[in-house]
C-alpha cells in the first residue's frame, strides 16, 4: 500500500484529461489525493468537472496580473499552499517562467499531443498529417525550461489513417491520452519513476534512455 501522493492539477479549458485522472483516482487505481484544481481561466469547463467531483477549485486569472513573473508567483503561492508532491499540467495553456519551472523541478508533469520531440507547440495533429506521418500520438514529460522539450517518460503511438483530418486524429489521440496520463502519474506516485539530479529519468532503478511505450488500446496497468 502507498500513502496517496498529494497532487495539484492545473487546467485552462475542457478538462478531459483532468476527468480521466479524477475517474482513475475515484476507482482506486491511482494512489493520489487531488488536493486542488487550479485554472488560469474562470470559464474553464474543467472547473465544473472538478466541482462536481467534490474537489477544491481555485482560479488565478492571468489577466489580473501585469506580467508573467507576478502571475507565476501568485500561482506558485496558491499551489504551494496545498503542499503537493506532484503538479500536473492538464491542458494548462501558459508559458511558465524559469523560476516557476525550477521550483517544481522533478515534480511537474505535462501531457503533449504528439510523439515528442516531433511537433512541439500547437496544431500538432494537422502538422502530423501535413508532414505525411504514419504514426502520431501523445507524450508525458517532465517540464523543464525548454517548452515541450523536457525528458519524456511515457508515450503512446497510433496509426494515422488515410482519411484522417485533424479532428478525427485529435479525437483518437485524446482517447489514448486519457489512459496515458493516469499511467504516468501512477508510476510517479508509486516512486517507480523519477527525474535524477542530472536530469535523467530513472525507472525501476534503471536509466530510462528512451520513453516507455504504452501499447495503444490496452487498459493501463496502473
Ligand atoms: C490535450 O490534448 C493535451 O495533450 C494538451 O491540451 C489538451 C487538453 O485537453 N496539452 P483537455 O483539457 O484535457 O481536454
Amino acid at each position: 500500500m502507498y500513502t496517496p501522493l498529494p497532487v495539484v492539477i492545473l487546467i485552462s479549458g475542457r478538462g478531459s484529461n483532468l476527468q480521466a485522472i479524477i475517474d482513475r483516482t475515484g476507482s482506486g487505481e491511482l494512489p493520489i489525493e487531488i488536493r486542488a484544481v487550479i485554472s488560469n481561466r474562470p470559464d474553464a469547463a474543467g472547473l465544473e468537472h472538478a466541482s462536481l467531483s467534490g474537489l477544491e477549485t481555485r482560479v488565478i486569472d492571468h489577466t489580473d496580473y501585469a506580467d508573467r513573473e507576478t502571475f507565476d508567483q501568485a500561482l506558485q503561492a496558491c499551489i504551494d499552499s496545498y503542499m503537493p508532491g506532484l503538479v500536473v499540467l492538464a491542458g494548462f495553456m501558459r508559458i511558465l517562467t524559469p523560476g516557476f519551472v525550477h521550483h517544481y523541478q522533478g515534480r511537474l508533469l505535462n501531457i503533449h499531443p504528439s510523439l515528442l520531440p516531433e511537433f512541439p507547440g500547437l496544431n500538432t495533429h494537422q502538422r502530423a498529417i501535413d508532414a505525411g506521418k504514419r504514426e502520431h500520438g501523445a507524450s508525458v514529460h517532465f517540464v523543464t525550461e525548454d517548452i515541450d522539450g523536457g525528458p519524456v517518460l511515457l508515450q503512446v503511438s497510433i496509426p494515422v489513417r488515410e482519411d484522417d483530418d485533424a479532428a478525427t486524429l485529435a479525437a483518437r489521440v485524446l482517447r489514448e491520452e486519457h489512459r496515458l496520463y493516469p499511467q504516468a502519474i501512477c508510476w510517479f506516485a508509486e516512486k517507480r519513476i523519477f527525474l535524477d539530479e542530472s536530469g535523467h529519468i530513472r525507472m525501476d532503478g534503471k536509466l530510462l534512455d528512451q520513453p516507455a511505450l504504452l501499447p495503444a488500446g490496452t487498459d493501463a496497468a496502473c
